[in-house]
């Protein structure tokens, strides 16, 4: 036994939440305001103005003090009525939430099944679309960006796949472990709801989620009849309006999100697109010479913001993350559902550098030899090799 690792810092390079960089935490902790005052006035009507090119929109964007299950939760019952069919596409654990939420909810759903290796298959989709001449499917939902398995589908070749089939459904997607990490467009795109938290590409704790909506789902919202309170988009919009909210904000959270909007823009988001492509390539690199396998199977579609890392056969990933927290005092994601104990996931999102990301390697390094996987050493200098060689740019 040795004392607890109490110096340095701990390293949380799970997918999110993500490590807060000090000047958002120093905002969360300034002095909580009234919430109907004219300094929490000007602090809603800047943010709900400046959380829209976050998204990539234009339209609104409606801020709950909910966790990223209620964001999914608020984006059916506005615009879906009991019974009504979804179709979504199982990209892995998170895909299959969502869906079960949406089955609880009283919709009927729909999975085009997936390994857990690929992104969301755009022509699947479409051959349901075209086979459901009569438009019962009334919403396609897809994850971005599947934290389970780190892999980014291609959300534009999903949307040019619907437009041609002519389909109305609403199209509804789920960006809570890629925005602000990893490029979105919600307008340009074709979106109707996007979904996001707070707590991964955005910098903050958990406690914050999001709708993005389209004027197609703002309509759809008018008639639909899923019972809807808290979640209600209208009455949050309206309330948006006079800069208050329909019930209390969170409003040191908020306090936290005006500094991470700043921060984001100062570096640009372009820029923080290419940070998070350079330190996805850098992790891959080191994941390849160690000679293990991603998750990802389909290397055009591996995601920025996270990598799974596959062990070999009879090693036992919670093991080795059980090691690398206890030695390294590094925190790292967990193999979900049917991946528990076979991967472990890297988080390169959010609040980091070239030096957090080959410390992250580092540790894991040192955990895969401490643990006896079979790897060939010199990861993390084949990933510092790659960063020195490419200083200051994003992905090859
Ligand atoms: C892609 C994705 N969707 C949904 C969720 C659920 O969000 P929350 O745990 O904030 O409710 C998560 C959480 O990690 C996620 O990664």
């Amino acid at each position: 036994m040795h004392p607890p690792l109490s110096t340095g810092r701990h390293f949380l390079q799970i997918p999110g939440p993500t490590n807060t960089p000090l000047p958002v935490l120093a905002a969360i902790a300034q002095p909580t305001i009234d919430h109907r005052g004219p300094q929490f006035k000007a602090l809603a009507e800047g943010l709900l103005r400046d959380i829209r090119p976050v998204f990539g929109t234009r339209e609104p964007v409606v801020i709950y003090p909910a966790s990223g299950t209620g964001a999914w939760e608020a984006a059916l019952v506005n615009t879906l009525s009991p019974g009504d069919r979804v179709l979504m596409a199982e990209t892995g654990w998170f895909s299959n939430l969502w869906q079960k939420l949406a089955g609880r909810l009283g919709l009927e759903t729909e999975v085009i099944p997936g390994d857990w290796r690929h992104g969301v298959d755009a022509d699947s989709i479409a051959e349901r679309l075209r086979a459901d001449s009569q438009h019962a499917i009334k919403a396609v939902c897809v994850v971005h960006n599947e934290t389970s398995t780190g892999v980014a589908s291609d959300i534009p070749a999903l949307r040019r796949a619907i437009d041609e089939t002519g389909h109305p459904a609403l199209l509804m997607v789920d960006t809570i472990s890629s925005l602000a990490s990893i490029d979105y467009r919600h307008d340009e795109w074709g979106i109707d709801v996007t979904v996001a938290g707070s707590q991964k590409g955005l910098m903050l704790p958990p406690g914050l989620s999001f709708n993005a909506l389209s004027p197609k789902a703002r309509e759809a919202a008018r008639t639909a009849r899923l019972p809807r309170a808290f979640w209600d988009w209208e009455d949050m919009l309206s309330a948006n309006a006079q800069g208050v909210f329909p019930y209390t904000p969170a409003t040191n959270m908020l306090q936290g999100l005006r500094v991470a909007i700043d921060l984001l823009n100062a570096e640009g988001l372009d820029n923080v697109f290419a940070r998070h492509q350079r330190a996805a390539e850098a992790t891959r690199r080191a994941v390849s010479h160690w000679g293990l396998e991603t998750q990802c199977a389909d290397p055009e579609r591996h995601s920025a913001s996270l990598t799974a890392v596959r062990l070999p056969e009879g090693h036992s990933a919670d093991r080795l993350r059980a090691t690398i927290l206890d030695k390294a005092n590094m925190s790292l994601g967990n193999g979900l559902g049917p991946l528990a104990d076979r991967v472990f996931r890297i988080g390169h999102l959010g609040d980091f550098n070239d030096i957090a990301v080959l410390g992250t390697l580092a540790g894991v390094e040192m955990g895969l030899k401490i643990c006896g996987v079979p790897h060939r050493p010199g990861g993390v200098e084949a990933a510092s090799a790659w960063l020195a060689g490419n200083a200051g740019a994003g992905a090859e």
